[in-house]
């Protein structure tokens, strides 16, 4: 139920929250439950900072080695605690947080962003087989675009956090994509979360869209082959 935002509580309402529901064992119970979730969200935000810096270590590395920077750039963000109860309850999850733990992977999110395709399956291997990095799942919809045309690679991980007095296993959603393939889910996800466009123009819409996937996977294999060229003409140089 929605209530109007104008929506005020009366007075017998609020006194009843008062002394019925603000009770002080009200009080501990929720600082019981927050804590906990709070401590969660933290392990989460420590993971991000793990696999970030792994990637940085590799576009330092991998920059030495071809002198270019593989990565454009990396973006982060952790689920709002709202979207984590939205997906509970859209997945019909038990409401507790180790269900939340074990089912929800994209709590902690880290897009990769490269110029070419190959650098992404590059770091994507380098990630991989480093030793403390599991692999739980990838999706490659690079090699197999999804029907509306988007195309990145994904991967839920699992990946320790080194704590005072323990080592915790987290997950993370890893997110690698070109800047062409970037550019394309930026503009499908404005497309998506509007919800007042008429059927029929969205339909269009969506067409236009498929029709840029291609031209923009096309982009990418050409601009590799040219850099592969350019690759290959300073060898022989
Ligand atoms: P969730 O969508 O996270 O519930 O899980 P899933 O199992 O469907 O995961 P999937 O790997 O297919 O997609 C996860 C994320 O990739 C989404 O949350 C988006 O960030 C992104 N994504 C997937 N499909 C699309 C798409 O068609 N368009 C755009 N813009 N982003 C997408
Ligand atoms: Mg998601």
């Amino acid at each position: 139920m929605r209530l109007p935002t104008d929506y005020k509580l009366t007075e017998i309402q609020q006194q009843f929250i008062r002394e019925k529901l603000l009770t002080d064992e009200f009080i501990d119970m929720t600082r019981e439950t927050t804590m906990p979730i709070e401590k969660l969200m933290a392990y989460y935000r420590c993971v991000i900072m793990e696999i970030e810096t792994k990637f940085r270590v590799l576009n330092e590395q991998l920059s030495l080695e071809y002198d270019r920077n593989p990565i454009e750039s990396i973006k982060t963000r952790l689920k709002s605690w709202d979207g984590i109860v939205k997906k509970v309850r859209n997945k019909n999850l038990p409401f507790n947080l180790k269900a939340v733990e074990e089912n929800i992977n994209d709590i902690a999110g880290i897009r990769v962003i490269c110029s070419f395709q190959e650098d992404i399956y590059k770091l994507a291997d380098s990630l991989l087989r480093q030793d403390d990095v599991k692999l739980i799942r990838m999706k490659d919809y690079i090699a197999n675009p999804k029907k509306n045309g988007y195309r990145s690679l994904h991967l839920i991980v699992e990946v320790p956090i080194f704590l005072q007095d323990e080592t915790r296993l987290m997950k993370a959603e890893v997110q690698l994509r070109t800047i062409a393939m970037d550019f394309w889910a930026s503009l499908d996800h404005k497309l998506r979360y509007k919800k007042n466009i008429p059927a029929a123009d969205a339909e269009v819409i969506a067409k236009e869209l498929y029709e840029c996937s291609v031209i923009s996977a096309d982009l990418d294999s050409r601009m590799q082959q040219i850099k592969n060229e350019i690759a290959q003409a300073e060898l022989i140089e």
